[in-house]
């Protein structure tokens, strides 16, 4: 199979509250965006679409030469959407050539192990789909309003993380009808099993969490062994 990897760096990163888009906030010397293409072009990768916030475009390109050295010609930059599903939706139709594999990633999971890209990819099948999980270390509770309604089993529930990977025609298929339907779905695997089929979990990590608060910049830091200035 070949694979190409979406990289969606189009979100502004409102929780993260900086002034730049969190795809080009710095963790050490180099950006969030940076760490993930890393990441992306140390695994098996044919091509590597990166979806970057509009007027954000050359910013992206720059970044992505930098990862991507002189496999260059494997990447492009699209521009992204207003919904995390619309920025996946540009970036599946730039997909050019005989791509039988499809694995969308967020640019957030900047530490993500080149290791667990792979074994996604290696794991999708003809018809079914592919998440990393963790399992859930808190205990949950379901609540309605200021009442606990009731426990939740922790052992029936984990964490989805990316990349999340795809046999390509079914997850194209499965996009335009989300996008007919106008429904917006939490993640692709939710989008794709919506249409039906069916999405398995391999194990994910605790580094490819989702850069999403401050909090979580300065772990990636700590994690880099990045000195406060
Ligand atoms: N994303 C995107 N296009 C959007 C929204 C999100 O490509 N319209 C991407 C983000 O760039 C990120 C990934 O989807 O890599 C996961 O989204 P999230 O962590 O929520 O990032 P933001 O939407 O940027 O952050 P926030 O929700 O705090 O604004
Ligand atoms: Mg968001």
């Amino acid at each position: 199979p070949t694979t190409a990897i979406i990289v969606v760096a189009a979100g502004s990163g409102t929780r993260l509250g900086a002034v730049a888009p969190k795809a080009f906030v710095g963790i050490d010397e180099h950006s969030v965006l940076r760490h993930a293409l890393d990441g992306v072009f140390a695994a098996e990768a044919a091509q590597v679409i990166v979806v970057a916030p509009s007027g954000h475009e050359g910013d992206a390109e720059t970044e992505l030469l930098a990862a991507a050295g002189d496999r260059h010609d494997l990447g492009r930059v699209v521009t992204g959407g207003e919904t995390r599903q619309q920025s996946v939706a540009a970036g599946l139709a730039a997909l050019w050539g005989d791509i039988t594999t499809v694995l969308v990633h967020d640019a957030a999971r900047a530490l993500t192990p080149p290791a667990q890209i792979d074994a996604v990819a290696a794991a999708v099948t003809i018809d079914a789909g592919v998440i990393p999980a963790i399992a859930v270390i808190d205990t949950l509770k379901r609540v309605d309003a200021g009442d606990v309604v009731a426990a939740v089993d922790r052992s029936e529930l984990a964490a989805a993380q990316t990349p999340q990977g795809f046999p390509r025609g079914l997850l194209e298929a499965a996009y335009a009808a989300a996008s007919a339907s106008g429904v917006e779905y939490t993640d692709d695997a939710a989008l794709f099993a919506a249409a039906g089929h069916p999405v398995r979990h391999i194990a994910g990590s605790e580094r490819a969490f989702k850069i999403t608060t401050p909090g979580d910049l300065a772990r990636a830091r700590q994690i880099l062994n990045v000195r406060a200035e």
